[in-house]
């Protein structure tokens, strides 16, 4: 078995108020391989920064057991902290100050060498405007250099929560190539979203949540191949007749905008049973699954199941 870098097993957080016991995080399982980008994804509110606070020594447990490293923590957090990056919360810069001189003080202050900022400033791809002011990057330059910030002590573990937040199209690329670039240099990347279209092209591995509770995990591919069948869009000169012989042969039609929408792994059945009730169709189109739509789908059904039930 692949050597897990997180792990944690129960892991539960109960907020109470007057109101009554949230459960924020229920009895999660969560299992990190070495290496590459591992998305952490759950709609709003449904747990992620959470979890991660506890991961961090941030927040405490209401029960469960975490390891980093294979080391227990928050126990043994000291004994593993310097492998860990981590951008939670927008990290405190000086806006007068240049983005180098930030890091620069900021690595005198943890003792690590000048050099490097260098090596993060380029990593991060600011090198060239590392010398203005903070208070003039834009916000995808900002979180670019909290990125920075955190590979001073060159973590072998990046946790990023939601580090696209806020940024447009292209901030959004430009950071995700900055945390491709650190999987492939086999650093193993945690990266939080709520936004499946931006991480799905990075990540070789996710855990999906819904209400704080495990709603899949496991290699992308495998996550998207095991979600269910296909489906496929057919064109035809005429819907109604094609929708009732493909509904005589068994199989599942819906209109859809350029047609039918039909719910089959299996191409060759729609063209013949079509085909044998005399209907040519004009076009045939494979619904590409992706992250995105496994997502949806598993994250609509937790919704559907339990409500308000992580109350
Ligand atoms: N300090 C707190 N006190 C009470 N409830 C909290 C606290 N922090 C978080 N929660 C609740 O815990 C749940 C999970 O919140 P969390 O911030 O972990 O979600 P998230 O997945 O990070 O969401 P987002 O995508 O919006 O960042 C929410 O219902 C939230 O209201
Ligand atoms: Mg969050």
């Amino acid at each position: 078995m692949a050597e897990l870098v997180i792990e944690a097993t129960g892991l539960r957080k109960e907020f109470r108020s007057r109101k009554g016991t949230r459960v924020a995080v229920h009895d999660l399982d969560l299992a990190v391989p070495a290496g590459g980008v591992h998305g952490f994804l759950g709609p709003n509110g449904s747990g992620k920064t959470t979890t991660i606070r506890m991961l961090l020594g941030l927040a405490r447990a209401t029960r469960g057991e975490m390891r980093l490293f294979g080391q227990q923590v928050p126990a043994h957090l000291p004994a593993v902290i310097d492998r860990v990056g981590a951008v939670v919360e927008s990290p405190k810069f000086s806006p007068n100050f240049t983005g180098r001189r930030n890091l620069l003080l900021l690595a005198r202050t943890i003792g690590v060498p000048d050099a490097q900022v260098d090596r993060a400033v380029e990593t991060v791809g600011l090198t060239g405007r590392d010398r203005d002011r903070y208070k003039s990057y834009s916000l995808g330059m900002k979180q670019r250099l909290a990125i920075a910030a955190t590979l001073l002590k060159d973590p072998q573990l990046l946790i990023l929560d939601e580090p696209t937040n806020g940024l447009d199209p292209a901030g959004i690329r430009e950071i995700r190539e900055t945390i491709r670039d650190l999987g492939e240099r086999g650093v193993t990347v945690l990266l939080s979203s709520h936004i499946l279209a931006e991480v799905q092209q990075v990540c070789t591995s996710a855990t999906i949540i819904g209400n704080g509770r495990l709603l899949a995990s496991g290699r992308v591919d495998d996550l998207i191949g095991s979600a269910g069948a296909s489906a496929y869009v057919v064109e035809v000169p005429d819907p109604a007749p094609a929708g009732e012989a493909l509904a005589a042969a068994g199989l599942v039609a819906t209109p859809a905008p350029d047609g039918l929408r039909v719910e089959t792994d299996d191409p060759a059945l729609v063209t013949r049973t079509l085909g044998e009730a005399g209907i040519w169709l004009t076009a045939l189109t494979p619904q590409r699954r992706d992250l995105e739509s496994v997502f949806l789908e598993l994250t609509a059904a937790d919704t559907l199941g339990h409500g308000e039930g992580a109350r």
